[in-house]
């Protein structure tokens, strides 16, 4: 079995990336500090797999560390690097924080890539590089705008990195643009544990809804757009997970002959906010207690996928529709006020 390093694999997308990963017939291990993750989680994932995943809990900025899990592993067959810091309003606050970690340790995970001889490498990436687009229907041709937060900023430089970096080596590299990634595998047994006040639409949807959060508010409704709220293209995570294994299956088929893809993740719907709670109420049950807020800084106003390019190089049709997203964020919010109760 060829064995795949997944940096993160105790995240949200890095622990159902493994899950799919496994159950397409390959072996995996984690590198993940836990510094925004929960240890837990792995526990999950081994459920849904029977089977135990090794997760080194290293801090990949910690070069002679992360150099150490590879001297202990040979014969890398890929990487999935997704552990990076994500939070769009801390990193306003805490650029330095998010440059540091988001940077240092992409520099120092490729060092390892060349390093050990690597050959496959992919990135997780987000539509967040295209900042406020021209047009709302992007391709990965679609021109990059100034990023909106330092962590678009990280993301932005880490594909530049990463790209200059497959110029001199063995490397081959595919970039994830991953457009909102929201839901819980169907076992619920692995879903989004945010750390703290939920930052993002949908885990403050499902806060609010069991009361953990007294209200939520939407971030305006004065926009351009059809009722006036933003406008995502909300995207199932294992629909995410699944072009991971594809993306990988692409890059050791050697498949193209560009030293590096991009693939857009989305599911070519836009959604606005409010259509979304919507549908949050409709499979829920639930009434949504939300008022009308001021906009939110840095917000895009409209974005969603042209994902043709994924669909036709990689053989990938995400699935899941926004009311499967909604019931399977609902259900996996049920289940971990149930494990609190215990
Ligand atoms: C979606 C919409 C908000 C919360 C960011 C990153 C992206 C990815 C996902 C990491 C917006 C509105 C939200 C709330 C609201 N990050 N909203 N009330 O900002 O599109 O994307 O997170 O993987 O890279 O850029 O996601 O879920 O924060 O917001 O009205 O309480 O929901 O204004 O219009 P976003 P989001």
């Amino acid at each position: 079995m060829k064995k795949i390093v997944v940096t993160g694999g105790c995240g949200y997308i890095g622990s159902h990336t493994i899950v799919d990963l496994v159950q397409n017939g390959y072996d995996v291990i984690s590198i993940d500090n836990n510094s925004k993750s929960d240890p837990s989680i792995l526990d999950g994932v081994e459920k849904i797999l029977g089977k135990k995943i090794k997760n080194y809990v290293t801090d990949l900025c910690d070069l002679a560390a992360t150099q150490a899990v590879f001297e202990q592993n040979k014969d890398i067959a890929g990487i999935i690097h997704f552990a990076a810091y994500k939070a769009v309003g801390e990193s306003v606050h805490k650029p330095l924080v998010y440059f540091e970690n988001n940077i240092g340790s992409l520099v120092n995970i490729l060092k390892c890539a060349e390093q050990f001889n690597v050959p496959n490498f992919v990135f997780s990436s987000s539509c967040t590089v295209y900042g406020n687009p021209d047009v709302e229907a992007v391709t990965e041709e679609t021109p990059q705008k100034p990023a909106e937060s330092p962590y678009g900023a990280t993301k932005q430089m880490g594909e530049v990195i990463v790209n200059s970096t497959v110029v001199s080596n063995n490397l081959k590299a595919i970039l994830l643009r991953y457009f909102n990634p929201v839901g819980a595998h169907p076992s619920i047994l692995i879903g989004e544990v945010p750390l703290g006040r939920p930052a993002n639409l949908v885990p403050a949807i499902t806060q609010t809804a069991i009361g953990k959060l007294p209200t939520m508010q939407i971030y305006g409704s004065d926009y351009d757009t059809r009722d006036g709220s933003c406008v995502r293209d909300y995207i199932h995570v294992c629909d995410i997970a699944h072009a991971h294994t594809l993306a990988l299956n692409f890059l050791i088929d050697n498949k193209s002959n560009n030293k590096s893809e991009i693939f857009n993740l989305g599911t070519g719907n836009g959604y606005t906010v409010l259509e979304a709670i919507h549908a949050f109420e409709k499979v829920s049950g639930v009434k949504l207690n939300y008022s009308i807020g001021p906009r939110r800084v840095g917000d895009v106003v409209a974005i969603y996928a042209n994902n043709n390019k994924a669909k036709s190089e990689l053989g990938w049709n995400p699935e899941n529709t926004l009311e499967q997203m909604m019931d399977s964020s609902w259900k996996w919010e049920l289940k971990l006020q149930k494990n609190k109760a215990v």
